[in-house]
């Protein structure tokens, strides 16, 4: 157990401040063992976290980074949108290494069931905006038709896995006809709905009663945020967002939990950013300081292999993710790929629509596996101390690489 571990019955989340990708699998999966229950509330295959499995790298959309931990229930909230072949297929690959997840794994009867053709109207509203220089840059993991559907009140339930749904989906095909020209398969979706039932029948439960019944139980529950605060269908940068609540607000409401029983909000923030998809990033970079930054941080998307956006930090951003999510302090990931920088601008203010910048001296110096924040080069020390001033929330974790004791933890 950590030093800085849970007491009993405590909810703590982790939600992301930027664009997404900012690492955050990584605390989970260093929190991820004092907690009893990991639990993610919205979203669906559109996130991608990388998880080492049996010594090969793998990208799970829909399980939790925190479900490599054998002892802990896994849940998927109400929040959520689930395509269930891509569930099966994590199911299958987490198997093959051993690790049988389906015990333990606990869906929200509330969530609802992404077909694939949502993913096909994801496709043709793309094409359509594309046409009008307005598209998204979805991951087309039909995110935004799942989330229609839901709010018109036509969606399918995971309640209704097992059961008869020939007629639901008989409705749906002049729709698709007509609003999109897509022919509905009615054969594949029943066929693997009809799949996805022999394995996860057993998984689908009210999880609000479960949830409850475990905080009474004073059992410690870790919320893993998916996406981030940029992009919130609310507050993000709309309409170049996904269509869930990304924020610590969404997360309870996704899992029906109140919030006078969160605990502790962790924001994290990578030390630079990056974006994938379409939309305003200030402080973006271009050339060679874009592809440094990209290939040194890996930044390629994990879902759709897209090169992400690379750009500097921008601290309004940071502000304005903790005004909404009450971060009570910040991870800082991936600090050791700033190493070779000689110089580290950071935005500090928006003036006419530009990000003002300050530069930092770079620190020229490796800071891969660092774990005492006093080994940090003197420089590094300053920008993450020029973070929490100007935040005004302590940095508490610093990620220096992409091990899972590469990281400085500040009690
Ligand atoms: P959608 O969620 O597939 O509809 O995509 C909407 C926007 O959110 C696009 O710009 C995507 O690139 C972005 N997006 C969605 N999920 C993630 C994520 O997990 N990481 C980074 N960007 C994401």
């Amino acid at each position: 157990m950590s030093p800085l571990a849970p007491s009993s019955g405590s909810v703590t989340a982790v939600i992301g401040a930027q664009w997404g990708d900012e690492g955050k699998g990584k605390l989970i999966d260093l929190l991820a063992e004092d907690y009893d229950v990991v639990a993610r509330a919205c979203g669906g295959a559109n996130a991608g976290h990388t998880i080492v499995v049996g010594g090969k790298k793998h990208v799970f959309r829909l399980l939790p980074s925190g479900c490599l931990h054998t002892h802990a229930e896994i849940i998927l909230g109400a929040g959520m949108v689930i395509h269930l072949p891509t569930l099966l297929e994590e199911i299958a690959l987490l198997r093959d290494a051993g690790i049988d997840i389906v015990p333990r794994l606990r869906i929200s009867c509330e969530a609802h069931i992404l077909f694939e053709f949502h993913k096909e109207i994801d496709g043709v509203l793309e094409e359509r905006r594309s046409k009008t220089g307005t598209d998204i840059g979805t991951t087309r993991r039909g995110i935004g038709p799942a989330y229609m559907d839901k709010a018109a009140r036509m969606g399918i339930r995971m309640e209704r896995l097992g059961h008869d749904i020939s007629e639901e989906l008989r409705k749906r095909a002049h729709d698709l006809q007509t609003c999109y020209g897509i022919t509905l398969n009615a054969k594949r979706e029943l066929k693997q709905l009809h799949e996805a039932a022999a394995i996860l029948k057993d998984c689908v439960t009210d999880t609000i009663d479960l949830l409850h019944e475990h905080m009474q139980a004073g059992k410690r529950i870790l919320i893993e945020g998916a996406q981030a605060t940029l992009l919130d269908i609310d507050h993000g940068t709309y309409p170049y967002v996904t269509s869930s609540s990304t924020t610590i607000a969404g997360a309870l409401q996704g899992l029906g939990i109140p919030p006078k029983v969160l605990g502790d909000v962790i924001g994290v923030a990578k030390a630079y950013c990056t974006r994938v998809g379409a939309g305003d990033f200030l402080t973006e970079v271009q050339g060679e300081t874009a592809e440094r930054l990209r290939e040194r941080g890996g930044e390629y998307g994990s879902v759709t292999k897209r090169p992400r956006r690379c750009g500097w930090l921008h601290i309004p951003d940071l502000r304005r993710s903790a005004m909404i999510n009450g971060f009570a302090c910040w991870n800082i990931t991936k600090l050791d790929v700033l190493d070779t920088e000689t110089v580290i601008p950071v935005g500090t203010e928006e003036k006419n629509g530009k990000a003002v910048m300050k530069e930092f001296v770079g620190w020229k110096t490796a800071t891969v596996g660092i774990t005492a924040f006093d080994q940090l080069p003197k420089q590094a020390q300053e920008l993450i101390l020029f973070i929490a001033k100007e935040t005004g929330i302590p940095v508490r974790y610093i990620g220096t690489g992409q091990g899972r004791e590469e990281m400085i933890v500040r009690s």
